[in-house]
């Protein structure tokens, strides 16, 4: 008996998921196949249904549909609510349950990969979209001494600190950011149209690791920048597929090496 996962995302054709996840059940002995399905921008709750019906077991969700699947989703993960956004479903018992998985990956690839333990660190978060929500009460979790939310529009940093509603949280303008903090992230979407946002290069110095939620094959500008003042940095690739293995670890139960899987990855991009 194989069980059939899939990727839905707008476009899709570009998703390294179903690689990642082969490498997975290869490497764990688990007998899954996992596809790419393409919804339409207005068809992803039918693409859902369709796939459960065909016998789906469960599902990541990627851009644009992660909200849809959070609605869609008739019981919900505490990860999931904190989020906002679901990026894995599971279909069990003629229920769908939306999880998120985002958060956790990246914080698995920050203290595990990278060997940065952020308990008793300042955190500074760039971005307060749903990349950033997403990752907020895993970090949380860590005990950070502080996480600072910065964003282009304060007004939407101020509204995810009324949210989460923490001691440690806190909001500081972009223009107004003048401290050291040990680990920057960043969540924006700008790089993804060769922006930076506007940061002083004062938030780093040589022991501030950086770390930039997209990945590229060569170091984004967000990392140029930040090695520019003296900070190691890292791209979100680890990120991708720690996520990943957490989405297969909820549908499946056991935990697969992400190592060999990054290498390859890695090797690819
Ligand atoms: P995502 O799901 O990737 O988080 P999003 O919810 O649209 O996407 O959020 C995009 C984030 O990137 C926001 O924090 C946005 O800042 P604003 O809230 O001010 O729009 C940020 N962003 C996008 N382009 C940016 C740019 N060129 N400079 C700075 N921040 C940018």
């Amino acid at each position: 008996m194989t069980d059939h996962y899939a990727v839905i995302g707008n476009p899709i054709a570009h998703s390294k998921s179903p690689q990642i996840h082969a490498q997975f059940a290869q490497q764990t002995g688990q007998r899954i196949d996992y596809q790419r399905l393409l919804a339409p921008l207005d068809g992803f709750a039918d693409t859902v249904r369709r796939f459960i019906d065909s016998g789906g077991r469960g599902a990541n969700v990627t851009v644009p549909f992660k909200l849809e699947a959070y609605a869609l989703a008739e019981q919900r993960s505490e990860r999931a609510q904190a989020a906002g956004a679901v990026n894995t479903l599971l279909f069990e018992a003629g229920r769908i349950t939306g999880d998120n998985t985002d958060g956790v990956g990246l914080v698995r690839d920050i203290s595990l990969n990278a060997g940065v333990m952020i308990k008793g660190k300042r955190v500074l978060l760039i971005g307060a979209g749903g990349a950033a929500q997403g990752v907020i009460l895993p970090l949380l979790e860590q005990h950070p001494q502080s996480l600072t939310i910065s964003n282009r529009t304060l007004s939407k940093a101020d509204d995810l600190v009324r949210q989460f509603a923490h001691p440690a949280l806190h909001t500081c303008a972009i223009d107004a950011l003048s401290e050291t903090y040990d680990i920057v992230i960043n969540a924006t979407s700008a790089g993804l149209s060769g922006d930076l946002p506007p940061l002083p290069g004062a938030i780093f110095n040589s022991a501030s690791f950086a770390y930039d939620m997209l990945y590229a094959a060569q170091p984004t500008r967000f990392m140029q920048f930040a090695q520019r003042h003296g900070a190691v940095t890292r791209d979100g690739l680890g990120m991708l597929v720690e996520q990943a293995a957490e989405s297969f670890y909820v549908w499946r139960g056991v935990r697969p090496d992400t190592a060999p899987v990054y290498k390859n990855l890695r090797a690819q991009v």
